[in-house]
C-alpha cells in the first residue's frame, strides 16, 4: 500500500520545507510524488553529491549553473540551498520539469529556474558552469530508461553528446563542469579533470586550453580566449 505524504514523513522533520535542507536522500525525496521519489536511487543525484558538486561549481554569488537534463530538479534545488549561486535546469520531459517547478514554487526556493526544453535549444553562453549526471545514456543503455514517455535512440546519444562537446569547446577558459558517473564523453579535450570525489564518480573539469582550430571550425563559432568565465545577471535563453 502506498504511504501518504504525512506517513512518509520522518519523525525528526516537522514541515515539508525542512526536507529541502535534509542531508538524507530518504528525507529530501519526500518533496516529490512517491513514484518520482522512488526513481531517485537510480536516476537523481544523491544529496551529498548535489551539495559537493554545487560547491565546486559556484565560485561567487553571481555564478550561473546549468543542470543539463535536470529531472525533477534535485541538483538545482539542493545547489541553491547549499550555495549562493543561480541554478537553471533544462529538462526534456514535461512531467519532470513541472514537478521541479511545483517544488520550487511551493517552497519558495530562491535562485532556481526550471525550463521544459531540449538541451539543443539552450544557449550555453548564458551560463558559467555546468552539471551533468548521465543525461543521455538512456538512449544507449536500456537499463537506464526512466520511463516510456520519450522515444530513445542511439542516434540521439550521439547528437546530444556532440552538441554538448561543441558548446563546451566555445566556452571561455576556466569554465567549470562537474560530471557524476558516466564516462564523461561530453567533455572536450581542452578541459582537464582537476579534482575527483566519491571514488572518482564525481569529476570537476576546467577548461585549460583553447579548442583546436579544426574543432572550433566544426563548432562553427570562434573560440573565446578570455581568461575567466562570463559572470553577471543575463537571463536564461532558449534559442
Ligand atoms: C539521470 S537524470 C539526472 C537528473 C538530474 N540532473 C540529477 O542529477 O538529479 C538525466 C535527465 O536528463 C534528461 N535529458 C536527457 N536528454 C535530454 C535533452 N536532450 N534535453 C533535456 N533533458 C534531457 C532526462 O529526461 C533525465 O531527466
Amino acid at each position: 500500500m502506498l504511504k501518504s505524504s504525512s506517513q512518509r514523513t520522518s519523525s525528526r522533520i516537522h514541515s515539508d520545507s525542512e526536507f529541502l535542507h535534509s542531508h538524507k536522500d530518504q528525507d529530501f525525496d519526500q518533496v516529490y510524488p512517491e513514484a518520482i521519489g522512488r526513481l531517485s536511487i537510480c536516476h537523481w543525484s544523491p544529496v551529498h553529491v548535489c551539495r559537493t558538486a554545487a560547491q565546486l561549481l559556484v565560485v561567487d554569488p553571481d555564478t550561473r549553473v546549468l543542470d543539463i537534463g535536470c529531472g525533477p530538479g534535485k541538483f538545482c534545488i539542493i545547489g541553491a540551498t547549499a550555495t549562493k549561486g543561480h541554478f537553471t535546469g533544462v529538462e526534456q520531459r514535461g512531467k519532470l520539469a513541472r514537478i521541479a517547478q511545483d517544488v520550487v514554487r511551493k517552497h519558495d526556493v530562491p535562485r532556481v529556474n526550471i525550463v521544459h526544453g531540449n538541451i539543443q535549444d539552450v544557449s550555453f553562453r548564458d551560463f558559467d558552469a555546468f552539471y551533468l549526471f548521465n543525461p543521455f545514456e538512456e538512449n544507449i543503455l536500456p537499463s537506464l530508461r526512466i520511463d516510456y514517455d520519450m522515444e530513445l535512440e542511439p542516434r540521439l546519444y550521439t547528437d546530444y553528446t556532440t552538441h554538448v562537446q561543441q558548446q563546451l569547446m566555445r566556452m571561455p577558459m576556466a569554465t567549470r563542469v562537474v560530471t557524476y558517473c558516466g564516462d564523461s564523453t561530453e567533455i572536450p579535450d581542452c578541459y582537464a579533470c582537476v579534482k575527483t570525489a566519491f571514488n572518482e564518480k564525481l569529476k570537476l573539469w576546467v577548461k585549460k586550453h583553447p579548442a583546436p582550430d579544426h574543432a572550433r571550425a566544426a563548432a562553427s563559432q570562434p573560440d573565446d580566449h578570455s581568461s575567466s568565465p562570463q559572470m553577471g545577471g543575463g537571463n536564461f535563453a532558449i534559442a
